[in-house]
């Protein structure tokens, strides 16, 4: 089973979920092969090269939406699974929002474990009180916080790793100025790339961006969070599995951090939703549909998810065994307007979001706004058949 889950939160709640495992099928030897790196950078080059040569691995991680539909279910290298549906009655638990996006053409490809939220903004509580600043609610209130922050001595008070959480930062930003029904229209066909409104996103990135530490291409996610925890910056913005981490080196909610919305997008969750697929040709396939069984059950996920910092796919969670982030997370799941994610797989095939890394590397590097615009809007059209 391959995923990329090794560390800082994320390994401690796959290892809750295989502990179920072991339980319900003691007889079946599980083989965790996942592979060290944030957001699969690195798990799904080895996964790519791995598929290349035909030694799939029997289960992998991947995100509904277009990461699945775009790339695995588009080379067939995966089995459908609606017999295991039907067995296992899921269609009455799982969201009518996540169905379509590990579809095609009326087969199922997936088991979703979990819904994890992009745009939360966490914050350090103290550091804030101590600047006599609230957490921000708009992008205006935003920068004034970030420039409070800066006049009191905190060069950075914004914590940011490596270039995919930059592009984790940017969507949320993106989202924030443009609003939930834009967003989407960038990425379905309708909306308009070059538009003014998306200079300004580009724009409010650029300014954000001011505010993050130099030394942000070295840092994973879990370091920039540490910076948090440990008062070097005020703030982060990072996906709730920071919270699975926060947790795990026992940071506490609500005094050792506390979060919201990212500025300007409260009402929207922007989300990503991890799920396991079956090989096409498994090496073991009754062995890796026992496991997918196990992760579409609501023991599996109970066991996964609190810990992971996700809330349950299922909609038949136990609430008594989450926290207080985890309950408003459910809570904004059922009454937000639920957007995709760029960065974990949702919105854009993986050759569209290529295209947008490399513009976004170039960018990082020389903030040049015309052309960045001009590179986004080149890859859209680029990728008229998604
Ligand atoms: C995402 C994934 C999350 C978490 C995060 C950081 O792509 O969906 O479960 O693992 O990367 O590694």
């Amino acid at each position: 089973m391959f995923s990329w889950w090794t560390g800082g939160g994320e390994a401690a709640g796959l290892d809750a979920m295989i502990a179920v495992f072991a339980e319900t099928d003691p007889n079946i030897e599980f083989i965790n092969s996942a592979v060290a790196g944030g957001a699969g950078t690195n798990a799904r080059a080895v996964l790519a090269s791995r598929l290349q040569a035909n030694d799939p691995p029997d289960s992998w991680q991947g995100h509904a939406g277009w990461e699945l539909i775009g790339t695995y279910v588009a080379a067939d290298q995966i089995e459908p699974l609606n017999f295991l549906y039907d067995e296992e009655g899921w269609l009455d638990v799982m969201p009518d929002t996540l169905i379509p996006l590990i579809s095609k053409d009326d087969n199922i490809y997936s088991v979703p474990v979990n819904i994890h939220r992009a745009n939360v903004l966490w914050a350090n509580p103290t550091v804030l009180d101590e600047a006599g600043v609230e957490m921000p609610e708009t992008l205006d209130e935003f920068f004034t916080a970030l420039d409070t922050l800066q006049a009191g001595g905190m060069d950075a008070p914004l914590a940011m790793g490596e270039q995919w959480t930059a592009e984790h930062l940017m969507e949320t930003i993106f989202l924030a100025s443009l609003g939930g029904d834009a967003w989407t229209a960038l990425w379905d066909g309708t909306g308009d790339w070059e538009a003014p409104e998306v200079t300004e996103a580009i724009e409010n990135f650029a300014k954000v961006l001011v505010y993050t530490n130099a030394d942000a291409t070295g840092l994973s996610w879990q370091d920039a969070g540490q910076l948090v925890l440990d008062g070097d910056a005020a703030f982060n913005i990072m996906g709730d599995w920071q919270e699975g981490f926060f947790r795990e080196v026992g940071s506490a909610p609500g005094t050792g951090y506390i979060w919201g919305p990212v500025p300007g997008t409260g009402g929207n969750f922007q989300f990503l939703s991890d799920s396991f697929v079956l090989a096409k040709n498994a090496p073991h396939r009754d062995a890796a549909i026992a496991w997918l069984t196990v992760a579409g059950s609501s023991d599996g996920q109970d066991a996964f998810n609190p810990v992971k910092g996700s809330i349950p796919a299922r909609n038949d969670a136990d609430r008594s065994l989450y926290g207080e982030y985890l309950l408003s997370a459910m809570d904004d799941w059922a009454s937000d307007t639920v957007v995709g994610s760029l960065t974990h797989g949702v919105v854009a095939n993986d050759s569209w979001k290529s295209e947008l890394e490399t513009a976004l590397g170039l960018f990082l590097g020389d903030q040049n706004v015309e052309a960045f615009q001009m590179a986004l809007a080149a890859a859209a059209a680029a990728s008229p058949s998604q």
